[in-house]
C-alpha cells in the first residue's frame, strides 16, 4: 500500500527546518532504520530514518528545500507502516506510538557529545568498538553552541566591521556603515548549525549509535534513557563521562536575578545593549568586552584580581589592558563585585570596591563571567561510586583518564582539569586509547591557549610568571610585531612575540604571542617546545618573507640578543 512520508518530528519546537543530505533517490528500496534524509533547523540536524521496507515512489523535496511539521514530502510502496500515513485519508500521530523498547550492548558508552565526548566516540568507532553517544542537548557541547565557536563567529564579524571602519587609512570610502546585529547573530546561528550538522553526519558515518536524550542512573548503576520514540537500556564494557561544565555564578546580593546575563546569553542577545558592565576579567569576559565594544555597547571590565587574564604574563596583559583603553573599555582591576541593584530607570547599578572604596557602575545590562564549574549534579554520579577530586570540583581522574571506579573514564571540563576544548578532545583519544589497551598518560605540560581579544594572544608552555615562581634560570627574547613587515603592512603593529627558554638546556619551554595571527603563529611554537627544540635549532628554520611568521625567528634570535631587525 503506498504511503505518505510525512515530516513528523521537527528538532525541539521548531515549526519549519531545511533539508539537508537526501540520501535516496526514487526508485530505491528503503529498510528500516536507513536514514532518508536529514533535517537542519536552529537546534541541529535531525536524520529521518526510514520505518519501512520498501520502494521510494516519489520524493517531492530537494536539499535546501524548507518543510514543516505535518507536511508530506513524498510516497512508499511500503510492506510495513511506521510514521507514514496512508496516502488516501488516514492520518496517523507517530507521537503517541508506544515507545519500542532497546537494550544497546556496546565496549563504548559515552554521556556528552562536547568535544571531548563525540571525539572519543569517533576515535572509539574508528578502532573497531561498538560505540554509542548520548546527548540530551545539540551534539558538539558548550565549544560549538555555546562557547568558542559562536565566539569566534561574532569575533570575525566584528573584525569585518572593523576592517571596513578602517578603509579610509586604505584610501577606501565606503560612506556610512550600518550594522544589522540580527544578520550578524544569524550568521553565527549559520556556522554553528553547520558544524553541529557536520558532527552528527561523522557520527553516521563512523557508525555511532547516537541518542537523542537525557541519560539517567538508576539505582543499579544502569543507565537508561527515555525519548519519545524509543527507551533504551544499555549494557556497556566502559562509561566515559563527558559531562561538560555549566557558568558559575557568582553569589553576591542581586546576582540571583533572572536577567544577569551569563556567557550564553551574550551569545543570543537580540539588540547590542547600550552598555554592559562584564564581571571577571578572564578569557570569556575580554573575549566579550572587545566584541561588544566594536558592535556599539559602553563597557566595563570588573576584575577580582591585579590584572585582567590573570594567567598570562603581566606584559601581555599590558598589551590587551592598551587595546582597550584605546577602544574605550573601562576595566577596573583589584575590583571586588559588592552587589547588584536595580535604579529607577530599570538600569542595572554594580557596586565594586576598589582599594577600601565602594562605588557604583551603572549599565543596561550585567553579564557574569567568573569562570565555569564542572557538570556534577546533573546525573546520579553517587549512584556510579565515582569519586571528585580533593578540591570537590571535578571528577578525580588519573593519566589515562580513568575514575576511581573500574572502566569508568572522566573526560573534558568535568574533570576540571583544563577546560580547553582541545584538552578535552585528546582526553577524549587517551581514554579510548586506554581501553583499547594501548595507553599513553595525558600530559598537559605543553597545552596551547587562544584567546580572541583584540588582538588576539596565543600561549603555550610556561609563563614567565611562573618560571619566576619556580625560580627557574631563563632566558628571554621578544620581539614586536611594530618591527615586523607584513604586520606593518596590515596596519596591525601592536603586540609581540615573546619566547623563553632554559638558561642551562637552551631549551624553549614557554611562548607567548599578542598580535596579528597570535593564535595561529602559536601552533609553531607548541611544536618546538613539545619536541624540546634548542634555540639553536630553532634558529637554523628559515621563514618565508615578509610573513608575520618572521617575528618567530627573530624571538628566537632575541634569545641571544641576535636579533636583525630589532635593537
Ligand atoms: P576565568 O577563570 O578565565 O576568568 C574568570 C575571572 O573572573 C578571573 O579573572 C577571576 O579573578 C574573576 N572573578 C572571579 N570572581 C570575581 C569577582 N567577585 N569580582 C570580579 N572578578 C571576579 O573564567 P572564564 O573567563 O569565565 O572562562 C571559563 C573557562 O573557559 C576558562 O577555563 C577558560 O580558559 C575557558 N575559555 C577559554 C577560551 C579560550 O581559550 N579562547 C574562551 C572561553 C573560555
Amino acid at each position: 500500500m503506498p504511503v505518505s512520508i510525512v515530516i513528523d518530528k521537527l528538532n525541539g519546537h521548531d515549526k519549519e527546518g531545511k533539508i539537508g543530505k537526501i540520501n535516496k533517490k526514487v526508485g530505491d528500496h528503503l529498510s528500516i532504520g536507513e536514514i532518508l534524509f536529514t533535517i537542519e533547523s536552529g537546534k541541529g540536524a535531525l536524520n529521518y530514518k526510514s520505518t519501512w521496507e520498501g520502494k521510494l515512489l516519489e520524493l517531492t523535496i530537494s536539499e535546501g528545500d524548507i518543510v514543516s511539521k505535518g507536511q508530506s514530502v513524498g510516497r512508499v510502496e511500503a510492506s510495513l507502516e511506521g510514521n507514514a500515513v496512508a496516502s488516501e485519508k488516514k492520518t496517523y500521530n507517530f507521537g503517541l506510538a508506544k515507545p519500542e523498547e532497546k537494550m544497546l550492548d556496546v565496549d563504548v558508552l559515552i554521556i556528552g557529545g562536547g568535544p571531548g565526548g563525540y571525539v572519543a566516540a569517533i576515535r572509539g568507532a574508528q578502532s573497531g568498538l561498538r560505540v554509542a553517544l548520548v546527548e540530551e542537548d545539540r551534539l558538539g557541547g558548550t565549544c560549538l553552541n555555546y562557547g568558542c565557536i559562536p565566539t569566534k563567529a561574532m569575533a570575525s564579524s566584528v573584525s569585518a566591521l572593523e576592517t571596513v571602519r578602517n578603509a579610509e587609512a586604505h584610501g577606501i570610502f565606503t560612506g556610512a556603515i550600518s550594522l544589522d546585529f540580527e544578520r550578524l547573530m544569524a550568521r553565527k546561528e549559520s556556522v554553528v548549525d553547520q558544524l553541529v550538522g557536520g558532527i552528527a553526519h561523522l557520527m553516521e558515518a563512523n557508525g555511532v549509535e547516537y541518542v537523542d536524550g537525557r541519560a539517567v542512573i538508576d539505582e543499579l548503576g544502569k543507565i537508561k534513557v527515555q525519548t519519545k520514540r524509543a527507551h533504551y537500556q544499555f549494557k556497556y564494557k566502559n562509561l566515559i563521562l563527558a559531562l561538560g561544565s555549566k557558568p558559575s555564578i557568582l553569589t553576591i546580593p542581586g546576582s540571583e536575578r533572572s536577567d544577569i546575563l551569563t556567557s550564553e546569553d551574550l551569545l543570543s542577545m537580540k539588540k547590542v545593549p547600550k552598555s554592559l558592565t562584564i564581571i571577571g576579567g578572564g578569557v570569556i569576559g575580554m573575549e566579550f568586552a572587545f566584541i561588544y565594544k566594536a558592535l556599539g555597547a559602553d563597557v566595563n571590565v570588573v576584575e577580582f584580581l591585579p590584572q585582567v587574564l590573570n594567567i598570562l604574563d603581566e606584559d601581555v596583559a599590558q598589551v590587551i589592558r592598551d587595546s582597550a583603553h584605546e577602544k574605550g573599555i573601562r576595566i577596573f582591576e583589584n575590583a571586588k563585585a559588592l552587589s547588584i541593584k536595580e535604579t529607577l530607570d530599570g538600569s542595572k547599578l554594580l557596586e565594586v570596591e576598589i582599594g577600601g572604596e565602594v562605588m557604583s557602575i551603572c549599565s543596561q545590562e550585567i553579564a557574569m563571567a567568573v569562570g565555569r564549574k564542572a557538570n556534577l549534579t546533573g546525573i546520579a554520579l553517587e549512584k556510579l561510586g565515582v569519586s571528585l577530586n580533593e578540591r570537590n570540583n571535578g571528577i578525580a581522574v588519573d593519566g589515562f583518564m580513568r575514575t576511581n571506579v573500574e572502566n569508568i573514564y572522566a573526560i573534558g571540563d568535568v574533570t576540571n582539569k583544563i577546560q580547553l576544548a582541545h584538552v578535552a578532545s585528546h582526553q577524549g583519544m587517551v581514554a579510548i586509547d586506554h581501553i583499547l589497551g594501548k595507553g599513553h598518560e595525558m600530559d598537559y605540560r605543553f597545552v596551547p591557549s587562544a584567546i580572541f581579544t583584540s588582538p588576539e594572544i596565543g600561549n603555550v608552555g610556561i609563563t614567565e610568571k611562573e618560571a619566576n615562581q619556580q625560580q627557574l634560570d631563563i632566558l628571554i627574547g621578544k620581539f614586536p610585531f611594530m618591527a615586523n613587515g607584513k604586520a606593518l603592512t596590515m596596519g596591525e603593529p601592536d603586540g609581540f612575540v615573546k619566547i623563553i627558554a632554559k638558561a642551562d638546556t637552551r631549551v624553549i619551554v614557554g611562548a607567548a604571542i599578542v598580535g596579528i595571527h597570535a593564535t595561529d603563529l602559536m601552533a609553531v611554537l607548541a611544536n618546538m617546545i613539545a619536541n624540546e627544540t634548542s634555540i639553536d635549532d630553532a634558529a637554523q628554520i628559515i621563514y618565508a618573507h615578509p610573513t608575520t611568521s618572521e617575528s618567530i625567528h627573530e624571538a628566537i634570535l632575541m634569545l641571544d640578543n641576535r636579533g636583525i631587525h630589532f635593537a
